[in-house]
């Protein structure tokens, strides 16, 4: 059904109105053929004499808009038409995105929906993303139908750095989060160890592999970059020396972050950025930028950050981000699609805190080689708690920690020496004296059952 400015749109482009007043507008020797309604707007041939070509109708755009009575906000396109001598009108009253209704759904799991062509817009995992537009421009919305499939599978993991907890928490029972600047600091270090781990096994010449449940693609999103780039350099971060005393260092994040950018690719750990301050340094790291392979800019404040964020030609191809409505309408720049905006699914708060729970990923820290860690094997199979068993456990590194040092230990030292809580190593000694594997002497001593 037409809109009344359809109806009077394609009244005048019927070939009658048309002849009738082309001469007067500057446009004698074009002639309509009969304009269609489709779902993205009114289509309609224009026959050419010889004086016109397709490209002189386009300059002539303002005598179309007079001779159509179009409003200037109205968009028309004029491009060559399907046989020689004709040109193509489209008058986009519509978008191609109305007719479907943008709720996310695991049914509908699409980032959004070209408003031009109407197609489904996809973003594959494995790009390293950069997602941009100013305050409330709907970047986190955005970025939703991605951070779902990211944490979607056995084989994906969802790691989240976001120091204003707000997008964060809402992915929690799905992701790894990091929302203070020493949980950052950590997540990374884990990273990049994870990073150098998987680069090192790569088979010679081998640049790929497949992720598997162990060793699973990685997503590592951080919302709101610009404040990682501040809160998360000089960060106070307690270590522990070889001579086991604890020193404070200051430490940044960002370092961490960048080789992530720079090598993560083949070792299937890709960072995607997000900010709303798209300027080079302060917003997006001078050494991250160039590793952006995909670019979703939503509103922008200045055709300047257009820029950082859409390539310096971006403008005078059309890509214009300053002008996009607010919220939720994107420009995705991949390499391979064109300026047509997006209109964003929205995947409410509610449906993410609804989504099935999933592990977090933590790196498997039974292959780093901790001394506590080695001493698994000597214990032996047949025990039957199997909490003594497990390598990642509390329990194996406190007997670890037990048996190596060979005289009778306070459970003081084995806090210290353990790094765990004092709560935590109550806990776990009573349970090891409970399953027989320890014994504590007259003095309060722990000893090594090795019998056990
Ligand atoms: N695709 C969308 N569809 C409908 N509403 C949206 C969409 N994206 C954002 N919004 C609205 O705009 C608000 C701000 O979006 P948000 O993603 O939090 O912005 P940003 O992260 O860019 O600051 C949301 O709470 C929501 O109400
Ligand atoms: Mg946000």
């Amino acid at each position: 059904m037409p809109t009344a400015e359809e109806r009077a749109l394609l009244g005048r482009l019927q070939p009658e109105h048309w002849r009738e007043h082309a001469e007067q507008r500057g446009l004698a020797g074009t002639l309509t053929g009969r304009p269609k309604l489709t779902e993205s707007g009114i289509v309609c041939a224009v026959r050419l004499d010889g004086q016109w070509t397709a490209t002189k109708l386009r300059s002539a755009e303002d005598h179309v808009r007079a001779l159509l009575g179009a409003r200037t906000s109205l968009r028309i396109q004029t491009k060559a038409g399907k046989r020689g001598g004709w040109a193509e009108l489209t008058i986009r009253t519509r978008s191609a995105a109305d007719g479907d209704d943008l709720l996310w759904s695991p049914e509908r799991r699409s980032l959004g929906v070209d408003t031009v062509t109407g197609d489904q817009v996809t973003v594959p995992l494995g790009e390293r993303l950069l997602i941009a537009g100013r305050s409330g421009a709907g970047k986190s919305v955005a970025s939703r139908p991605l951070l779902f499939d990211a944490s979607e599978g056995p084989a994906n993991a969802l790691v989240i750095i976001d120091l204003k907890r707000v997008e964060g928490r809402l992915w929690d029972h799905r992701a790894r989060v990091a929302s203070t600047p020493e949980e950052v600091i950590a997540v990374v270090d884990e990273l990049e160890a994870e990073m150098h781990d998987r680069l090192d096994v790569l088979p010679k010449g081998q640049d790929t592999w497949t992720p598997s449940p162990d060793r699973p693609r990685i997503t590592v999103v951080v919302d709101e970059g610009a404040e990682v780039v501040t809160a998360a350099d000089k960060v106070p971060f307690p270590e522990v020396d070889d001579d086991g005393k604890t020193k404070v260092r200051t430490r940044s994040a960002l370092p961490g972050l960048e080789s992530i950018a720079r090598m993560g690719r083949a070792a299937y750990i890709d960072l995607w950025w997000m900010t709303q301050k798209p300027t080079i340094g302060d917003g997006v790291p001078k050494q991250i930028a160039p590793q952006i392979s995909t670019s979703i800019c939503l509103a922008v404040r200045t055709p300047a950050e257009a820029r950082v964020v859409l390539g310096e030609d971006a403008q005078a191809k059309g890509w214009n981000a300053d002008e996009l409505p607010v919220p939720g309408v994107a420009l995705v720049r991949d390499g391979k699609r064109k300026p047509d905006p997006v209109k964003v699914r929205y995947m409410d708060k509610a449906v993410v805190i609804a989504l099935p729970a999933r592990t977090p990923w933590a790196r498997h820290t039974a292959t780093a080689g901790a001394p506590s860690i080695t001493l698994v094997k000597d214990i032996p199979d047949t025990t039957s708690t199997p909490a003594a068993t497990d390598p990642d456990s509390t329990d194996t590194r406190v007997l670890g920690l037990i048996r190596s040092s060979g005289q009778p230990i306070r459970q003081k030292e084995l806090t210290e020496q353990s790094g765990l809580s004092k709560g935590t190593v109550s806990k776990v000694v009573k349970r090891l004296a409970d399953s027989g594997h320890i014994t504590r002497n007259a003095d309060g001593g722990l000893i090594a059952d090795e019998a056990a």
